[in-house]
């Protein structure tokens, strides 16, 4: 930038600019696109439309998926640049499928006059047909999605918005360890040709992984904490080597290893549903407000750490949570109808730190035996008498599990975790002791340099050594 103004107004102007600049950068870097969430229908009592829009855009939530293409809730969500996930009915594959002019009247009807006033970003032909035992609806889901994409690039927005299915988490035969994940044999080549379109495309694989279920299915303690990202010893995958430390991760490295068996490992991935429900009846195994808020927020806290999976580093999955609201009208269980994250009032079921105004107040930690540090709000520098020769270390023999739940709380609750991420100065080494140690003394820093801002249950310690090195400076000290 070329500095032709003399006047101090004119600097002050420049640095604006710049400092505008700068906060732009780091929105974008702070953007949480991977965040999502499900809005399910199935209820007589749901907040308007309008009001959900509202809430949606008081949240760091950034996309919406809604099982059918209701107009009043795409109309609602324009201009609020919320990305929206549509879907077709199971119902209308067979005439999507032999009928093209049927698949553009969709199209005309449900996408081209709300785009892109609303951000419509995916059309999801069917949930979980491949496991619906219906051979005819299985057989027509790939040239009905086809039409539909003939139907978009008709239109000029083939390129715009993909088009996609979503699958069930039994679409695999077997899924563990993850690396030995492989899909049912009879499925295959019909997943070929959906994986084949999804390659061609460029849409992403969408999966239901649920540990909640898988929870149900072996419902002992050390099953719970791998499935709520609470300390545990995790789950070792010989083949990779690899110690799984959670079962989300698991479960979406399973599906990595069976489409990369396929030959399609470079098809994105995308968890079109996940949850925990908050409530259930005296004889459901599982469901509480502590388990649904130690998933939920274990889950939004990993996201944010972009640490990613252990077979797909750097990156977070895309994910849409199960489920904005409770849904009164569904069958079976109370857990059925309570996996909504707000209540109809508005108000949160229980504080995931998802609130925009809240991202910066860490929440208390979800879990009893994490109770890392009683943290203070991460507003910056608030402590009287900060210590400049002192930094947060974890202690010697700190396990795998207890670093990475150190990693995910910090990074979660709204501290500035670029640094370590890919292409930070701290980024490399690329290990979870240097990432957690960076992240346990940027909390320590900015929390307020109390003895308890080093906690992080009984696995912290202060170290008078600063463990700044190359280019990755650590806050704190002179630096
Ligand atoms: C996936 O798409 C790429 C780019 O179009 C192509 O080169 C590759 O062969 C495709 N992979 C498979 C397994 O079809
Ligand atoms: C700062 O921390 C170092 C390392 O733990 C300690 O030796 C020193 O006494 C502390 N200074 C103050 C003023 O608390």
């Amino acid at each position: 930038m070329q500095n032709r103004g003399s006047s101090s107004s004119a600097m002050s102007m420049l640095s604006c600019v710049f400092l505008f600049a700068l906060l732009n950068l780091l929105n974008i870097a702070n953007s949480e696109s991977f965040i999502g969430v499900n809005y399910g229908q199935v209820a007589d009592n749901l907040p308007s439309p309008a009001a959900t829009a509202k809430l949606l855009q008081s949240t760091s939530i950034e996309k919406v998926r809604l099982y059918g293409s209701d107009p009043a809730i795409i109309q609602a969500l324009a201009n609020t640049g919320i990305g929206i996930v549509i879907g077709a009915a199971n119902g209308d594959i067979p005439a999507f499928a032999s009928d093209p002019n049927f698949a553009k009247s969709w199209v005309n009807g449900n996408v081209v006059p709300f785009y892109p006033a609303s951000n419509i970003i995916v059309i999801m032909v069917g949930n979980e047909v491949l496991m619906s035992g219906d051979n005819n609806l299985i057989t027509q889901l790939l040239p009905a999605m086809k039409n539909i994409q003939s139907a978009l690039d008709s239109v000029s927005l083939g390129d715009k918005i993909k088009v996609s299915t979503v699958h069930s988490m039994t679409l695999l035969r077997q899924s563990e360890p993850p690396s030995s994940a492989r899909f049912h044999p009879n499925l295959i080549n019909v997943l070929k040709g959906l994986l084949g379109f999804n390659n061609a495309t460029g849409s992403p694989f969408a999966i239901n992984p649920y540990p909640y279920f898988a929870y149900r299915g072996d419902n002992r303690a050390e099953t719970l904490a791998f499935c709520l990202f609470q300390p545990n010893s995790g789950r070792y995958d010989p083949n990779t080597k690899i110690n799984y430390m959670n079962m989300f991760d698991a479960q979406v490295d399973a599906i990595h290893s069976a489409l990369d068996s396929m030959g399609f490992k470079n098809v994105e991935i995308v968890v079109a549903e996940t949850g925990w429900p908050y409530k259930g009846d005296s004889d459901e195994v599982g469901p509480s407000v502590d388990n649904a808020k130690a998933y939920n927020g274990g889950l939004i806290g990993h996201l944010r750490s972009k640490v990613g999976t252990p077979l797909m580093p750097g990156k977070s999955v895309d994910t849409y949570l199960f489920a904005l609201y409770d849904e009164d009208l569904k069958p079976g269980p109370t857990s059925e109808r309570s996996f909504g994250l707000f209540n109809l009032d508005l108000t949160m079921t229980y504080d995931i730190g998802l609130s925009k105004s809240a991202e910066t107040t860490p929440v208390t930690p979800a879990t009893p035996k994490t109770p890392v540090t009683p943290v203070i709000p991460a507003t910056p520098n608030t402590s009287p008498k900060p210590n400049k020769s002192a930094w947060c270390v974890p202690k010697a023999d700190v396990s795998e599990a207890q670093l990475q739940a150190n990693l995910d709380y910090v990074c979660g609750h709204g501290f500035d975790c670029t640094p370590i991420q890919p292409g930070g100065a701290c980024f490399e080494p690329n290990t979870l002791e240097s990432h957690a140690t960076y992240a346990m003394n940027l909390l320590y820093q900015t929390a307020g340099h109390n003895p308890w801002n080093c906690d992080f249950s009984q696995t912290a310690t202060i170290s008078s050594k600063n463990p700044s090195y190359n280019g990755c400076s650590y806050p704190g000290g002179d630096t």
